[in-house]
């Protein structure tokens, strides 16, 4: 069993962004995120302050927005408006779950696409699906550098990925459809998990249920990423894989946290660098 380590990976990858992000402020390009953050989620702030510092780190210009609870579709809308016409800024991210009486699709269709770092915006969503987009939404992307990285080849492979939410399941298995992967995407619906999981060469986990993936869930041999974030009442930080159960049946395995989270962040940042580029006409982007 190999462990696949997201903080080595991500970090060589910061360092190519950070040498880009200096020759860009050289070339007389500065590159500008804007983060909100509406309302006080724990875990939406710890999110939101990692991709600040990330910014800090790499030398890209950084705004957070912290927006109380009570804050209006009109306030937010009237943020995302003004950001949208700011030339120093380049990425706009607004921290999702938002707060219950918030629209937030109408707020993903108000960031603009050029600026829309995340891709989750409709134009991304849908140049994405055909193979022809400008931005990969970061998780699903984190976890492709991560199996790139890795060696291990997607081509022909049974691929599973557990959870289908727009912003991880559904864009995940896109990935690796593009990369001629064999996809089933499961969800809570899903007669006889076990039975399907436990096929896959390569299983995403990316349920938001702690410890949910177990030994008998997959094959020997097989490659698992975990994308679960979960923080169980007073527990530690832990994935949606039992690891411990898991781990010695697999040939690779990314560890929580120090596999897919820090990938998040640095896939973030290179989308932020791409827009900064593709707003200034820089070739390349
Ligand atoms: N909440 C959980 N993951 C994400 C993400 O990648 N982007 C945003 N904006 N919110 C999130």
């Amino acid at each position: 069993m190999q462990l696949i380590n997201g903080k080595e990976i991500s970090a060589k990858i910061k360092e190519d962004i950070k040498a880009e992000v200096s020759q860009l402020k050289k070339n007389g390009v500065k590159v500008g995120l804007a983060v909100i953050i509406v309302g006080d989620d724990p875990a939406s702030k710890v999110y939101v302050n990692n991709k600040k510092k990330a910014c800090e780190a790499l030398g890209i210009y950084s705004e957070e927005y912290a927006l109380p609870e009570n804050t209006t579709m009109e306030g937010l809308l009237g943020l995302i408006n003004e950001l949208n016409g700011r030339k120093d800024i380049n990425g706009i991210l607004c921290q999702l779950p938002l707060p219950r009486h918030l629209d937030e699709k109408a707020v993903i269709n108000a960031i603009s696409p050029e600026k829309d770092v995340d891709a989750f915006h409709p134009v991304n969503v849908g140049k994405i699906m055909i193979g022809d987009y400008d931005f990969l939404p970061c998780t699903p992307a984190g976890v492709m550098e991560l199996l790139a990285h890795s060696n291990i080849e997607v081509e022909g492979k049974t691929c599973v990925v557990i959870g289908r939410s727009n912003i991880v399941g559904k864009p995940m298995g896109m990935l690796l459809l593009h990369k001629n992967g064999t996809v089933t995407i499961c969800h809570s619906k899903t007669e006889n998990l076990e039975e399907v999981t436990s096929k896959a060469d390569i299983l995403v986990a990316a349920v938001g249920k702690a410890n949910f993936v177990k030994a008998n869930m997959v094959k020997e041999g097989a490659v698992v990423i975990d994308v679960g974030m979960n923080r169980p009442e007073g527990g530690k930080l832990c994935g949606d894989v039992d690891f411990d159960d898991v781990a010695p049946k697999c040939s690779y395995i990314t560890p929580v946290p120090g596999g897919v989270g820090p990938m998040t962040i640095a896939m973030l940042m290179a989308n932020t660098v791409t827009a900064a580029k593709k707003q200034n006409n820089i070739k390349g982007a």
